[in-house]
């Protein structure tokens, strides 16, 4: 099974926590440590798994845990992080909701000597790494690669694969490095079909609400074109529901009429795909709270941390994992336990 990808080592070992510009202003065995964590929002069933996994892992780790929900606006992530360095907190948590535009903050965060560990989504500028500790997240070109991957199998294995494939996409948040990485990761693959077309492709901010009017757009363009839809792929599960619910309303049956994909492997995704609706799930792990406080407690320790840790994965279907049992699971088996 491709479990694979457990921790993905970039620089490993043990240092001197002075030696990344630990912060801690006492040692901290003597008293609670203070994390600010300046979380994007709560856009999707994703992002409150998420946060449940950092408020849940703080608190049984004992931490006084500062925490802001930045709806999604980057301004309220900045602010955020110039408040916990005015708080005095001990590390920061942070994940991006876009890449760029953080240079001039990441700056004041290491001139205050805070070590920075990032969740999830990641910052473009120079010498990045030497403005955090440590990364921890997922792969998300490769999660791409698995949805185009998925497919190109599942048209093989319904007799499909020579046809012409037109596919629609829907676009995470324009900027974060999920949208740009998925939608690099699908291409590297579909990009060898020469009967595979992107006709369509739109952001829905990682919304349900957008993903429904987005993809009655693209309906009503399709339409107008008299081309048929054969593929949505979406770059999150909370997308894909919404598109579920514009296909319905179009009159055609999503998951038969049109194939769709989705990424992260909620809950409701799994009810989608058990009811038919939703075709796969490609897994992106939100539950990064234990791996958080790990690398805390590490930092703690004086030990250096990886610059990149990759969450575990699986992907999930009702088909392809009779065929390929070692690459997706089966989603009924899980739709029961599965938490967000
Ligand atoms: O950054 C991870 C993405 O953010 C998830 O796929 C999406 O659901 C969330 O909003």
């Amino acid at each position: 099974m491709k479990k694979l990808i457990s921790i993905f080592v970039v620089v490993i070992m043990v240092f001197s926590l002075a030696a990344c510009g630990g912060g801690a202003s006492a040692p901290a065995a003597d008293r609670q440590l203070k994390v600010g964590f300046a979380q994007i929002g709560s856009e999707s069933d994703w992002r409150v798994g998420s946060t449940n996994s950092i408020r849940q892992a703080c608190e049984e780790a004992g931490y006084e845990l500062l925490f802001v929900d930045a709806n999604q606006q980057q301004n309220l992530q900045v602010q955020a992080l110039r408040d916990f360095i005015t708080q005095g907190v001990d590390y920061i948590g942070f994940s991006p909701v876009v890449e760029t535009g953080w240079d001039q903050v990441m700056k004041e965060i290491k001139d205050a000597g805070i070590p920075v560990i990032m969740l999830d989504r990641n910052i473009d500028m120079p010498n990045r790494d030497d403005f955090y500790e440590s990364w921890i997240g997922a792969n998300f070109v490769h999660e791409g690669e698995r949805a185009a991957t998925w497919l190109i199998e599942y048209l093989e294995h319904i007799g499909r694969a020579d046809e012409n494939i037109n596919i629609v996409e829907l676009q995470g948040t324009v900027g974060s490095s999920p949208a740009i990485d998925r939608k690099t990761g699908f291409e590297n693959i579909i990009n060898s079909k020469s009967n595979f077309t992107i006709s369509q492709s739109q952001t829905g901010d990682f919304t349900t609400e957008l993903g429904k009017e987005v993809m009655e757009s693209f309906l009503t363009r399709a339409q107008a074109d008299g081309v048929k839809i054969d593929v949505l792929f979406a770059h999150n599960d909370g997308m894909a529901l919404g598109a579920i619910q514009a296909i319905r309303e179009a009159g055609l049956k999503p998951g038969d009429d049109i194939i769709v994909i989705g990424i992260d492997a909620v809950k409701l995704a799994f009810e989608a795909i058990v009811a038919g609706d939703q075709n796969v799930t490609i897994e992106c792990s939100p539950l990064l709270g234990p791996q958080f406080v790990e690398s805390i407690q590490a930092l703690e320790r004086g030990e250096t941390l990886p610059k990149i840790i990759y969450s575990n994965y699986d992907d999930y279907d009702e088909t392809l994992y009779a065929v390929f049992p070692d690459k997706y699971l089966k989603a009924s088996d899980y739709v029961d336990s599965r938490v967000y």
